[in-house]
């Protein structure tokens, strides 16, 4: 990304923490007045939207050193599962994973791989506002040399017509969605040298499908950019 654009990024970050945190200390001081109580948590919920904004486009435009190692998955799946387990338990979505035992160790960005899978169990999550299923499963795919995981959800499904714009950056149906997190996901897993599929059928769910290449070091060196 351009040093200016890194700046004005940095520039917005710093006021919309201050906005966060004055609101944080005026709703602390707040007594019996829930309008003004609900104004504040207003303020303060799109200061972290507008932040997450700002995130999401420094890491669009200029993604983090790569740090990869040879590690195994499912620890990976674990976590990543353990973070949205509390918005799961709110939505009323049931959990599920199956991880094959005989998986190989992968040449994985632990980091970055999580961001793109957290990603994807977020957009499952949101698919399915009153209650669901969101399984995860991972296995060998032998026809591919390499594993297989799959995000299944029971949610709302994608329309044919939604399905081939929502790699786009800035594509989103959702009324605070931005758009990015599927292509900046989608960038994660090429550069582990891996692709990514959407199967879905409207009302019934949405599968995406990650493919993963057994490797023993990612192409460019370790710390190379996508
Ligand atoms: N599991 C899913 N079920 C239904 N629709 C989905 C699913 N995953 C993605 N989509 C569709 O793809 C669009 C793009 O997804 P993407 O993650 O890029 O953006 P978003 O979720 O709308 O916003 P954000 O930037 O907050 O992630 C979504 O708006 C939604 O319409
Ligand atoms: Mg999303």
């Amino acid at each position: 990304m351009e040093p200016l654009a890194a700046g004005i990024a940095h520039e917005v970050r710093n006021p919309l923490a201050i906005i966060r945190s004055t609101a944080q200390y005026c709703l602390g001081e707040v007594v019996n007045n829930k309008d003004l109580e609900e104004s504040l948590q207003t303020i303060i919920k799109s200061s972290e939207t507008a932040n997450r904004v700002v995130s999401d486009l420094v890491e669009f435009a200029r993604p983090e050193a790569v740090d990869f190692k040879q590690q195994s998955l499912a620890p990976i799946i674990k976590e990543g599962l353990r973070m949205v387990h509390g918005r799961a338990k709110t939505q009323k979505v049931k959990l599920s994973k199956s991880v094959a035992r005989n998986l190989p160790q992968l040449f994985l960005d632990k980091k970055r791989f999580l961001q793109a899978y957290i990603n994807f169990l977020v957009n499952a999550l949101d698919s399915m506002p009153n209650g669901g299923k969101l399984r995860v499963e991972a296995a060998r795919d032998n026809s591919h040399r390499g594993v297989r995981l799959i995000i299944h959800d029971s949610g709302k499904g994608i329309p044919e017509e939604v399905l081939s714009k929502i790699l786009q950056p800035f594509y989103s149906t959702k009324k605070e969605g931005v758009g990015l997190g599927l292509p900046i996901a989608e960038g994660i897993i090429r550069s582990h040298g891996g692709k990514v599929d959407f199967k879905s059928q409207p009302r019934e769910g949405t599968e995406v499908m990650v493919l993963l290449p057994v490797r023993k070091r990612n192409i460019n060196g370790n710390h190379s950019r996508y």
